[in-house]
């Protein structure tokens, strides 16, 4: 079958190549679940992947397939599956366990091994592909009520993970009403962080380059969030009207935005970083000051990777909810849609040039 694959360490390589069918008995004690792929968000990591600042073939190969958004249907399921029948939409994980005590309880996304296995990403091949096998420990459900957004979930998860742990840290503060919120960056991170924001009653204003009006302002506005451009003025400025912020999420890629971020959280609040920023980028802060104001006021800033099954759970929920509060809002996300497997080279090239595009993805198979 296709595949879409990248040289790890060589720059540029998306290629075209063949992989063999996947296998139900790949996986021991008849668990395993046979998918055809339907649709493959990609992202900034595939970028990086593409860029040679990331990423790592399997073992015994040298070449990465891509892809870690997947969404899909299920094709046929070993004889000890349960949980799954043909037919079934679905989307995976992308990390799998590995031997620290986090992996072994679940929350592999917390691991503490030195190499970590992400399909997709490093060690293992990814979704951009005709079909995959996994096990259904792996394998979460999309009611088909919002199958229109399954291509949504991983990067779904990965925001509901980064809220749930400021949530979970700020326990600290016995009582915590957060009501101002800052999210960075209006890409499909920073447009579905905005939207649980919105969908749990803050008050957000969103931070990314280009002027408004444009279709990413736009998507913000009818969240009743507030759209704001750096381009206009600069961050300390829109912090200087609509801060101090309770909580603030970085979603940009720029870890230059990442730590002038530190000098807008309110008493208390918490600053959630997500970018992966594979570069050697050296950012200067005035150190003296934003450590008084953390020590004195209480403050956190924590990292936030990858997500496991509970936070995909918590993602269809929210999509489903999404989709009766915002009606219709989900699918304006899926602006620039590649048809098949073939057109990986319009796919890179949207996903490097178009800054316009909220998610690119690759409809591998019809719906
Ligand atoms: C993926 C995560 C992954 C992270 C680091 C992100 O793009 O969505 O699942 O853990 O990259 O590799
Ligand atoms: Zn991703």
């Amino acid at each position: 079958m296709k595949a879409i694959a990248v040289i790890p360490g060589q720059a540029n390589s998306v290629h075209m190549t063949e992989l063999g069918s996947p296998c139900l008995s790949s996986i021991p004690n008849g668990r395993g679940v046979l998918v055809q792929v339907l649709q493959v968000g990609v992202d900034g990591t595939d970028k990086e992947i593409n860029a040679a600042e990331y990423g790592g073939a399997p073992p015994g190969y040298d070449f990465l397939v891509i892809g870690h958004e997947s969404f899909g249907r299920v094709v046929e399921v070993g004889p000890n599956v349960r949980e799954l029948k043909p037919g079934d939409l679905v989307t995976a994980t992308v990390r799998r366990p590995g031997n620290s005590i986090y992996d072994q309880i679940g929350t592999y996304d917390m691991t503490v091994d030195e190499n970590y296995y992400e399909r997709g990403i490093n060690l293992l091949h990814g979704f951009l592909t005709e079909f995959y096998v996994d096990d259904p420990e792996f394998i979460v459900k999309v009611p088909s009520g919002i199958a229109h957004a399954g291509v949504l979930m991983e990067p779904m998860s990965i925001v509901e993970k980064g809220i749930v742990q400021a949530y979970e840290i700020q326990r600290r503060l016995r009582l915590w009403k957060p009501k101002k919120a800052a999210v960075l960056g209006a890409g499909a991170i920073g447009q579905l962080a905005t939207l649980i924001l919105r969908l749990k009653g803050l008050e957000v204003i969103t931070l990314a380059r280009r002027k408004a009006p444009n279709h990413k302002s736009a998507l913000i506005e009818e969240l009743g969030a507030t759209y704001a451009s750096l381009e206009e003025r600069s961050y300390a400025d829109h912090a200087k009207e609509h801060g101090p912020f309770d909580f603030i999420f970085e979603a940009t890629g720029s870890s230059q935005i990442a730590f002038e971020s530190l000098q807008y959280l309110e008493k208390n609040g918490v600053l959630c970083l997500t970018s992966i920023t594979g570069g050697s980028l050296t950012v200067e802060i005035p150190g003296d000051q934003v450590n008084l104001d953390f020590v004195l006021n209480n403050k956190v800033m924590f990292g936030t990777v990858n997500a496991n099954r509970e936070y995909f759970e918590m993602g269809v929920r929210d999509l489903a909810t999404a989709e009766c509060e915002f009606p219709g809002w989900l699918s304006k996300m899926l602006t620039h849609p590649v048809q098949g497997l073939d057109q990986y080279k319009e796919m890179m090239n949207l996903l490097i040039n178009d800054s316009e595009a909220v998610k690119v993805y690759v409809d591998v198979s019809p719906l």
